[in-house]
């Protein structure tokens, strides 16, 4: 089984020093992201600012389009804000050179795709495997590892199967798997039960909040489901390029959903 991280204690990660048990590690200030579409513009975040303190589990909610895959994207640094910064844990990611950013997608953050990504022809512990081979482990201790995952997330009797050949709810977990391999400390899920039922949907956010508690993790999660999002700590709504509380957005008299502005905090 993998060690467990306690959001309670301080991690010590190789390339980013020690990572407080309290205070903010991710940071948006004026995030503007534009893409460019013919002669159109268009400006999903346009001057966004969040703090999220570790081990907070943050929903994002807003309607197709409103830039929820963009956000979690720069977070992530898998695409570079056209202006303003994120920082994690303080540093601000403009500031990192090409080696740490790849530290940073690789090692500090585990993203679960919109589209899970797996590949189908290869078994469910390979696909897990996969960013294990990538850092470099030996293939036995990554399938060891892998196997090991495949049974927290609920699918020890599904590690042969190629990926291809599971259900959707299954294959999320695979790739769920897949993003905590490397036992990062930002989870940030991108619609992770979207194409799912509401009971696999229900099974997987279940999940997500058993391993967000187990390891320490502080996670980021874009949603359409209210009801999900609701059992969160606090809820960004984006809509017209802005953030904002998403209290708003879910129905009255819940006693977990962010009635804060995002710099706030439960
Ligand atoms: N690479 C790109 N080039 C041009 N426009 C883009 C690009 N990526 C996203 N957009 C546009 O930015 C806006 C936000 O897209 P994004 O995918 O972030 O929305 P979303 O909230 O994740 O939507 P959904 O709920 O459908 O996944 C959309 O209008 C989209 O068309
Ligand atoms: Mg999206």
């Amino acid at each position: 089984m993998q060690a467990s991280r306690s959001s309670e204690m301080a991690t010590d990660t190789p390339h980013f020093g020690v990572i407080p048990a309290a205070g903010a590690i991710l940071r948006a200030q004026g995030l503007r992201k534009i893409f460019h579409s013919g002669s159109q513009e268009i400006a999903p975040l346009d001057g966004i600012d969040f703090s999220i303190e570790r081990g907070e589990m943050i929903a994002v909610v807003g309607p197709s389009g409103a830039g929820k895959s963009t956000l979690l994207h720069l977070l992530a640094a898998l695409d570079t804000a056209t202006s303003g910064t994120v920082y994690f844990a303080g540093n601000s990611l403009r500031s990192f050179v090409e080696i740490e950013l790849s530290e940073y997608r690789n090692r500090a953050v585990g993203f679960v795709w919109q589209r899970h990504h797996l590949l189908p022809d290869f078994t469910a512990a390979e696909n897990v495997a996969m960013p294990l081979l990538i850092r470099g482990e030996s293939h036995e201790q990554a399938m060891r590892l892998a196997t090991d995952w495949l049974s927290e997330v609920g699918l020890s009797g599904r590690a042969m199967q190629p990926a291809g050949a599971l259900s959707g709810g299954e294959q999320q977990r695979v790739a769920i798997a897949r993003a905590l391999v490397n036992q990062p400390v930002l989870l940030l899920a991108d619609e992770p039960t979207g194409d799912l039922d509401e009971r696999s949907a229900e099974g997987v956010f279940d999940l997500i909040e058993q391993l967000h508690r187990a390891h320490g993790l502080t996670s980021v999660i874009a949603t359409h489901n209210l009801s999900l999002a609701r059992r969160t700590n606090r809820v960004f709504a984006l809509e017209h390029g802005k953030l904002t509380s998403g209290a708003d957005r879910l129905a009255a008299g819940t006693e977990r959903a962010g009635a804060q502005t995002p710099g706030g905090r439960n």
